[in-house]
């Protein structure tokens, strides 16, 4: 029992060495006490790396969303399950209660068994956060189906793409979407996706922002009507555990996006347990994450995690900046949130507006405030602490990938004493590692090296998508019976992790290893910078040379330019050494940037490098328009 939640940093070591030692019994313990299943495993775990193979309470059977709705029922029926805010803050909050969230899933469920969906088939869902998404996604688990999510700001190409790879039968989507005062037609972009997409039979489609869209005879249903007319009863499909639960597209650093699949009762058990543990979720609190359920954090942390536990979860429709950038913190003090997670890029963008809009409103019911989806520098990480968290939260900083399914590195709040950039301590049951150049695992605290881990967690994703090969080639070849991240880090003396972020953005000047990262902060750091990102480019005697791209504050900045690349290189030589010095410093309109708000490295070291007639499709960024002005001003 007492495995489940951590209370304090001596019980946290104590549950962590146990999970290391005796990794079956630890898992098996959690997942025997806090979960319903209907057969029981004959084996807690089965894994090899050089397959790769890992299988996770093999043969039990259950229904995750028995998991996540059923189970709550008798006791909880009537608390909030999902609370949907919408884009536009005059229009109504929706309590979905678990009675309502069970009825409207059973509903959906029962569509897609009339349009043929079974066990196993793929559906797609493109669709912006309403309350319909969450319905789908469980909906698919109901009844087998294995759902891919598209993120709805994804391009037609994009879906068709992702659509064609895993042979979807089904799409669900919207007439459109609001996103701030815009609004996008999503159905539009579904048609042209669909040109080219064959194995799609039928698209089911949600009401939102009533504009008058094409319907194709035949393939095209309204879905209101069609759940209206269904039973508010479902009998849960009976899942392997490892039957697959879900595929989710991730970007690799070359060629096709990747479709990770995560499979059903590791994934549960792992989301569950690192969602009551890394928010100290406790009955009542009302939890808001404000990624999009497109993304694996959305998926992990808006849905499945916070639903196993029967918490309270909020489906925010809107954006950071509509109708001021007073949002995230009228919506805190609105629905008195408790638990807060977002990303660095929206904390920066914040940061840069004036102070009035966080002062303005009530944040006291916040209990812990976290970040994920980057390293978050420390200038934000100080940002968010003084006047987010009023330094009385902890911040958790959650180090985790699509492809890890859940949390693998974060302080526990509470228990876990924090430090500025640093992602701290591996949660219960994982087992990071630094390897140096040779492959060889660095000992010993102190270190820094690429990060792999040396054994499976439950929620570990199990194979790509109709490509096995590339599963093992990407994730198992570069380190022998390891998992590696793609990612570097430090250890600090103490054993905390930070980390330095992606290892293909490690740049080597003068035979010196430098992350982006550390530099980024040191930059980040002079008040009139906003955002940056470095890149290497070739150089002649150094190997490679820093080139930094930096958006200021005020973008109509009439200080003398020279000066402030002065300055800058003189932050970056006190905090890090002349080392790390740029050789090229250019100002920038903005950072292009992947719809999840990740500066797109890859984009700029093409310019950087004048590599620019093989910059590769941009069309999924969040701002593609960036790029043209950027390459115009190169240096
Ligand atoms: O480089 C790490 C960075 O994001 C990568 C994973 O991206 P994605 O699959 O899109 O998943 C994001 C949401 C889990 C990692 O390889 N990353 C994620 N969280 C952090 C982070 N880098 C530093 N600190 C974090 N907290």
């Amino acid at each position: 029992m007492s495995n489940y939640h951590i209370k304090n940093l001596e019980e946290y070591f104590k549950v962590y060495r146990k999970s290391i030692r005796e990794p079956e019994e630890f898992w098996e313990e959690i997942a025997e006490e806090h979960f319903v299943w209907r057969k029981r495993w004959d084996n807690v775990l089965n894994w090899d790396f050089t397959k790769p193979e890992i299988k996770w309470f093999e043969n039990a059977k259950l229904n995750i969303t028995e998991n996540c709705i059923d189970r709550h029922l008798r006791t909880k029926g009537d608390k909030t399950a999902i609370l949907f805010e919408p884009n536009d803050p005059n229009e109504p909050a929706q309590h979905i209660t678990y009675k309502r969230l069970a009825d409207q899933v059973n509903k959906m469920a029962n569509v897609l068994k009339d349009h043929g969906i079974q066990k196993g088939d793929r559906v797609c869902i493109y669709l912006p956060m309403i309350p319909e998404l969450a319905y789908a996604v469980l909906a698919c688990a109901r009844i087998g189906a294995i759902h891919s999510v598209v993120f709805a700001g994804f391009s037609s190409t994009a879906l068709a793409t992702r659509i064609q790879d895993s042979d979807c039968k089904m799409v669900i989507t919207s007439d459109g979407s609001y996103r701030g005062s815009k609004s996008i037609d999503l159905k539009g972009i579904v048609d042209e996706a669909l040109k080219s997409c064959e194995s799609v039979k039928s698209v089911l489609v949600a009401k939102r922002i009533n504009s008058d869209i094409q319907m194709m005879d035949g393939r095209d249903k309204w879905l209101k009507p069609l759940m209206e007319a269904a039973s508010g009863e479902c009998e849960p499909e009976i899942m392997d555990a490892e039957d697959p639960l879900f595929i989710l597209y991730t970007s690799g650093s070359t060629g096709m996006p990747k479709g990770m699949v995560h499979t059903t009762a590791g994934y549960m058990v792992y989301t569950a347990y690192t969602f009551k543990n890394v928010f100290q979720y406790r009955e009542g609190d009302v939890y808001w994450c404000t990624a999009d359920i497109g993304w694996i954090t959305g998926h992990s942390y808006i849905v499945y995690g916070p639903l196993a536990n029967g918490a309270t979860t909020i489906l925010f429709e809107g954006v950071p900046s509509y109708p001021d950038h007073g949002r995230f913190w009228e919506v805190i003090q609105k629905h008195k949130v408790t638990q807060f997670y977002t990303a660095p890029t929206a904390i920066r963008a914040l940061a840069k507006e004036d102070i009035s809009y966080v002062e303005k409103y009530d944040l006291s019911s916040l209990k812990v405030i976290g970040s994920v989806g980057e390293p978050i520098n420390e200038e934000a990480w100080h940002w968010y602490d003084d006047n987010v968290g009023k330094k009385k939260c902890p911040i958790v900083d959650t180090w985790w990938q699509t492809e890890t399914g859940g949390m693998l590195i974060s302080p526990i709040p509470y228990v876990t004493p924090t430090i500025p950039t640093f992602a701290t301590l591996p949660l219960p049951g994982v087992q990071p590692v630094l390897m140096d150049e040779n492959g060889q695992e660095i000992k010993g605290n102190l270190a820094e090296g690429r990060l792999c881990i040396k054994f499976p967690w439950p929620s570990i994703a199990r194979t790509i998508w109709g490509n096995h090969d590339r599963y093992k080639e990407t994730y198992f070849s570069a380190y022998k019976n390891h998992y590696f991240t793609g990612d570097g880090a430090r250890r600090d003396a103490t054993g905390y992790y930070r980390i330095t972020g992606r290892v293909d953005d490690v740049i080597i000047v003068s035979g010196h290893n430098l992350g982006t990262a550390p530099i980024e902060d040191a930059i980040n750091e002079h008040n009139a910078v906003a955002e940056s990102a470095i890149v290497g480019f070739p150089h002649d005697i150094k190997g490679n040379a820093l080139y930094g791209f930096i958006t200021l504050k005020e973008s109509g900045e009439t200080r003398n330019h020279d000066n402030l690349r002065k300055e800058i290189n003189q932050l970056i030589t006190e905090q890090i050494g002349p080392i790390a010095k740029l050789d090229k410093i250019q100002f920038t309109v903005g950072l292009p940037k992947t719809r999840s708000g990740k500066i797109m490295r890859r984009i700029l070291r093409k310019i950087a490098c004048n590599e620019m007639d093989s910059m590769g499709d941009i069309s999924t960024l969040l701002n593609p328009e960036v790029v043209e002005q950027i390459k115009n001003e190169r240096l």
